[in-house]
């Protein structure tokens, strides 16, 4: 059997990607091969990739047609929702790829390189269902105090213009104790911070007796642990409870991702979103009111079907009223599987660009005033990393990046950081002493 030595891998999309592969660097490091930043170098390749946006999918696309030019040496393989979307279809259309790994079988990646190795055969290994059982005790994590945590996977929304619940499956939620044992392991590791992902963290445990709330107390009690954040929240299932607990939490950190789309009611129903604009504005008004100091982030859809200049300055108005210092802001992009891919895309591409401009405008100057109130004030930051520039970086429980002098023995300690200054999309600040 060939022997596999260097394998390079590169991850597209979103956080629950980045820990598959992960999962996927840790299982290749346990059966000793080395992982190198340079393709030329692996003699195995994988892209896990994204199909949330057409140009997501494009970008591999090019990956995989220069890779077709070159001289093949490597075994390539493809993971990830573009695998689960478009199938055996990826083996006929880019004949020089080896294998393909579908999200739910990710941790089967050794498995799969035997069997590949022994028989030369080129396969898709594809479950449609979402497995419960994996070691995320293997993934090889990318910080040494920041780790991802998955409490469940899949989804069950279908928003109509999300393929995730194609490519991901249905929600499925990780039983509790499996939770706690992995961040306990964790934070014996030294693990500061854990990031929750689930696409809808907020349904967490429908159907068992320990809710999203419940889980994050049992967290909470973790000695050692010290910041807890979640990602990502459906606010048509965010309840009091979660926001109490997000008060009352020490760990828990006051940062929520909170995504609006839209702010038109009539766009919101066709998007299958479950709340309406007042219910949105109601729903983050609570939050502001009882958990203090919190920050909002939101993602926003411009130039979904039929939107008119009506529905986006709704959209517009949300965006305003309720104040994000995270943003980010989408042009749609018909995907197949999805209902909105049976509607017309009827918004130019310039009404769409000039939409989408719009808002970055805006989002720049919300930041830039957001930001500014901060300077003077001091705040809780987890040391992170040194800055390219030889200065320190971290962030505040809220969720804003900041760089500022200091000693290196300070990484992986919270200081307290006065903020001086902000230059455009940079918070500068000192630590206090
Ligand atoms: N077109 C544009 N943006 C999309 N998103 C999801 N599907 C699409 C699509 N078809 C955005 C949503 C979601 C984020 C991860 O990507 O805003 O919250
Ligand atoms: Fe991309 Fe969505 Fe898949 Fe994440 S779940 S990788 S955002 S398609």
């Amino acid at each position: 059997m060939q022997k596999l030595k260097k394998f390079f891998i590169r991850t597209y999309g979103c956080q629950m990607n980045e820990l598959d592969s992960e999962l996927m660097v840790g299982l290749l490091e346990k059966r000793g091969l080395t992982k190198t930043d340079t393709e030329k170098d692996a003699d195995l390749i994988i892209y896990n990739t994204c199909s949330v946006r057409d140009l997501a999918e494009r970008k591999v696309m090019g990956k995989l047609g220069i890779l077709s030019r070159k001289k093949k040496k490597a075994l390539i393989g493809i993971a990830g929702c573009m695998v689960s979307l478009k199938k055996e279809r990826l083996l006929e259309k880019f004949g020089h790829v080896d294998f393909l790994i579908g999200t739910n079988n990710v941790h089967e990646i050794n498995d799969i390189l035997d069997q590949l190795l022994k028989t030369k055969e080129k396969r898709a290994h594809i479950s449609e269902k979402s497995p419960l059982d994996i070691d995320y005790l293997s993934a090889k994590r990318a910080s040494s105090l920041k780790a991802y945590v998955s409490i469940m996977r899949g989804c069950n929304n279908y928003c109509t213009y999300c393929v995730v619940p194609f490519a991901r499956g249905r929600e499925i939620s990780r039983q509790s104790f499996q939770i706690i044992d992995e961040t306990k392991y964790l934070v014996d590791k030294g693990y500061k911070e854990i990031m929750l992902l689930g696409q809808n963290v907020n349904s967490y445990g429908k159907g068992s007796n320990t809710s999203f709330a419940d889980l994050l107390g049992k967290l909470d009690n973790i000695n050692g642990l010290e910041r807890i954040r979640f990602l990502t929240s459906n606010p048509h299932d965010m309840t009091k409870d979660i926001m109490y607990a997000m008060r009352d939490l020490p760990s828990v950190c006051e940062f929520l991702h909170f995504p609006f789309q839209s702010g038109s009611d009539r766009i919101l129903k066709k998007m299958n979103r479950k709340y309406t604009k007042d219910e949105y504005l109601q729903k983050a008004a609570s939050l502001k009111e009882i958990v203090p100091n919190i920050k909002l982030g939101t993602d926003i859809i411009v130039g979904f079907p039929t939107e008119s200049e009506n529905d986006y300055q709704d959209t517009v108005e949300v965006f305003t009223k309720v104040g994000f210092s995270l943003a980010f802001i989408f042009s749609y992009s018909p995907r197949k599987n999805t209902v909105a891919y049976r509607f017309e895309d009827d918004i130019p591409l310039d009404t769409k660009q000039e939409r989408l401009h719009k808002l970055l405008d805006l989002y720049d100057k919300m930041l830039t005033k957001e930001k500014t109130k901060m300077i003077g004030s001091t705040y809780e930051v987890l040391v992170e990393e040194n800055n390219k520039d030889g200065r320190l970086k971290g962030k505040t429980r809220g969720w804003d990046k900041v760089i500022f002098d200091g000693d290196q023995s300070t990484v992986g300690s919270i200081q307290k950081v006065k903020m001086i200054n902000y230059k455009p999309q940079t918070l500068i600040g000192k630590i206090e002493n």
